[in-house]
């Protein structure tokens, strides 16, 4: 609340606002966003580290109140995809999360459930993302494309 009150007052137009983090538009660059709350400097520096994977960091604010400047992604496209494309296929798996990724045998399970190679492409390109950055809060609303259409993580 502390943060929608301070940023709303003479920053950007509230985006999204989950429980630990609170995402704006930033009023400047119709293709960038702020983001504030909690561990925020540890996803700059993940980010940054990945940018092949991960949002582009314009700008890193440290203090009380950190907050970072990163990359829009186009993000309903990228739920639609993973809806469409793997959790429509997939039905209940156990487990599901950063092992299943990291583990070949299981990975391949999951992946020729897959019925589509549209969906084992993303499914490859999910692998890659979540072993390069070891992400763990795997799922639809965590991902999006960039402006080249590439899939990327917004979140650890
Ligand atoms: N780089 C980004 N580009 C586009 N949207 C973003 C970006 N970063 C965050 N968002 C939006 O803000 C939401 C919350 O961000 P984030 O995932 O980092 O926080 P969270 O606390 O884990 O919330 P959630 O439970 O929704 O995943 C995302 O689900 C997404 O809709
Ligand atoms: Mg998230």
């Amino acid at each position: 609340m502390k943060y929608t009150q301070t940023f709303e007052s003479f920053i950007g137009k509230l985006v999204k606002q989950s429980q630990s983090h609170s995402v704006y538009q930033d009023p400047k660059h119709h293709d960038r966003l702020i983001k504030t709350g909690k561990d925020v400097l540890e996803h700059a520096n993940v980010f940054k580290q990945n940018s092949e994977y991960c949002p582009i960091v314009y700008e890193v604010h440290e203090g009380d109140e950190p907050y970072i400047v990163i990359e829009k992604l186009e993000t309903d496209k990228a739920t639609i995809d993973y809806e469409r494309l793997i959790n429509k296929d997939r039905g209940y798996v156990h487990n599901w999360g950063y092992n299943t990724f990291k583990n070949n045998k299981s990975f391949q399970t999951v992946k020729d459930t897959l019925t589509t190679e549209e969906g084992k492409q993303m499914f490859d390109r999910i692998r890659e993302i979540v072993l390069a950055i070891g992400m763990k809060d795997i799922h639809t609303r965590n991902f999006g494309y960039d402006k080249k259409g590439k899939l990327k993580a917004l979140d650890l």
